[in-house]
């Protein structure tokens, strides 16, 4: 190639022939084809020097054994030969060959041989017909030459059954001169520099086009935790909706906001340290709206509005242990007390998400925090069936379409409901919320006129979070273990249950 690049050198083979096959250029050029291919698609790179049209040709090959019977002759044909015109004991004659079995079999069913059982001594083989030619090894040898055409598409099919020939595909390309075919490639500029301007040689340069289809460097953007993705589809349905965000910035509460003011009882076993985390520091609050908190304290030890209470001894320091809140509905109880001081009654949709704590036993899918999902709506007259149809609202837009509910308890709410949803991935009923009209018990005291009634319910952002990630250790998904791949990788979210 006499010094000349392969990519030259390409460029002036196909100068000669206007148009040529990549097969014929490796041919030509006495290069492996695949190093043609390469100098091809680097010439592309300069613009419209060649045009390029990619091509499968598909082409008969002999396969080793089929060189084999060029070489040796096809087995029946061999067995053929081997039986003189005095014909030769079948035994004899398997000897004589190689693989005579093959040859021996093949050579009957062309007929080109016949057995006499009868004769004496055992079964003798006979020529069936004189000056036979060896046809397997004539077409065999076509086939090397390249002139398929003289071989049937039945005799193809059996020499691939035979596995003598095979039908490679062979991926070329046709390459013609283009546009700007030239014989000296000179590498287009990629940058328009201040130099070219200055010396005037941007005038004579050629310059790359802008490839609109090329991919962009992938930017090295933050990713948001697969949690944060779940979160804004839940807070997108709730805007969406018509609900408010609560303020939730406060992770610690006091006992009054986090249990007295929702009628859980001061005996309660989830105000016992083994289920909740108290503060030491502040160990109390002593700021509460005071008349409320009489109030409070009366509807626990002595009932009203209808309801004759718990009947214990209310105390103010049990009310005042400060506490990581154990739930968000903390939230709401304030959030309803404030809008029981507006002077007018407004129906209101509130919603929150964020993390709440619990003195949990840990296990695979239990930490101590999580994040609740909260949703309150306060309106005159609402009922059960408001918050049965708000529910199936709410999760019919995270892709939940069948809902069931059971009775529960809750010191708060009457009646309770947990919520299970048809997963349909699962296929099965799954947990996936809490739920419940709050008692009067607790709105009463915070002076919301009689016919407002609150309907609520909440759920964790952890366990559909799992569930769409088909992760089943909690680990995976919070704290140090997490993997930083799964939250490059986790998709854009959307709930599809
Ligand atoms: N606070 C409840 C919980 O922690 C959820 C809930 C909220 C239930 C509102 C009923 C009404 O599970």
């Amino acid at each position: 190639m006499n010094g000349d690049s392969l990519q030259e050198c390409v460029l002036k083979q196909i100068g000669k022939y206007e148009a040529v096959d990549s097969n014929v250029l490796a041919a030509a050029l006495e290069v492996d084809h695949q190093a043609i291919v390469g100098a091809i698609k680097s010439i592309q790179c300069f613009g419209d020097v060649i045009k390029v049209e990619p091509r499968n040709n598909k082409k008969w090959c002999v396969t080793d054994e089929g060189k084999l019977v060029i070489k040796n002759g096809s087995y029946e044909y061999n067995i053929y030969q081997a039986v003189p015109t005095e014909g030769i004991l079948q035994s004899e004659l398997l000897q004589k060959v190689s693989n005579a079995k093959i040859g021996f079999s093949k050579a009957m069913s062309n007929k080109m041989i016949k057995v006499d059982k009868k004769c004496e001594g055992g079964a003798r083989v006979f020529r069936n017909q004189e000056d036979l030619k060896d046809e397997t090894w004539s077409n065999l040898v076509a086939l090397q030459n390249g002139n398929v055409g003289q071989v049937g598409e039945k005799v193809l099919a059996e020499l691939k059954k035979r596995k003598l020939a095979q039908e490679v595909v062979n991926k070329s390309f046709f390459v013609e001169k283009g546009e700007a075919f030239t014989l000296k490639l000179e590498k287009p500029e990629t940058d328009l520099t201040a130099q070219m301007i200055q010396d005037g040689s941007w005038k004579t340069k050629t310059f790359k086009e802008y490839n609109y289809n090329a991919l962009g460097a992938p930017p090295a953007a933050g990713h948001l935790h697969p949690l944060m993705k779940v979160r804004s589809a839940y807070r997108q349905i709730f805007l969406e909706m018509g609900f408010t965000e609560m303020p939730t910035n406060s992770f610690v509460e006091s006992s009054f906001w986090n249990f007295d003011a929702l009628f859980q009882p001061q005996q309660h076993p989830a105000r016992d340290a083994h289920d909740t985390f108290f503060i030491n520091d502040p160990a109390i609050s002593t700021k509460f709206p005071q008349e409320y908190l009489e109030r409070v304290k009366t509807v626990h030890s002595k009932g009203g509005f209808g309801s004759q209470g718990y009947r214990y001894d209310w105390k103010i320091d049990e009310a005042q242990k400060n506490v990581l809140r154990t739930h968000t509905t903390a939230v709401s109880a304030r959030m309803l007390y404030n809008l029981a001081q507006q002077k007018e009654f407004k129906p209101v949709k509130y919603f929150s998400i964020d993390r709440v704590f619990r003195n949990e036993t840990l296990d695979a899918t239990h930490l101590a925090e999580f994040q609740q999902v909260e949703g309150v709506v306060a309106d005159r007259s609402v009922t059960l069936g408001d918050l049965m149809g708000v529910l199936h609202e709410f999760f019919r837009k995270l892709g939940v379409h069948q809902l069931r509910f059971k009775p529960a308890y809750n010191p708060y709410t009457e009646p309770s409901m947990e919520v299970f949803g048809y997963h349909s991935g699962l296929k099965k009923w799954v947990e996936i919320g809490n739920s419940g009209v709050f008692r009067p018990e607790m709105l009463r005291p915070m002076g919301l006129p009689e016919d407002v009634n609150v309907i609520a319910w909440g759920l964790s952002l952890e366990r559909p979070t799992m569930i769409k990630l088909g992760i089943d250790n909690i680990r995976d998904l919070v704290g140090h273990k997490v993997d930083l791949q799964m939250v490059y990788d986790s998709p854009i979210c959307q709930m599809d249950f």
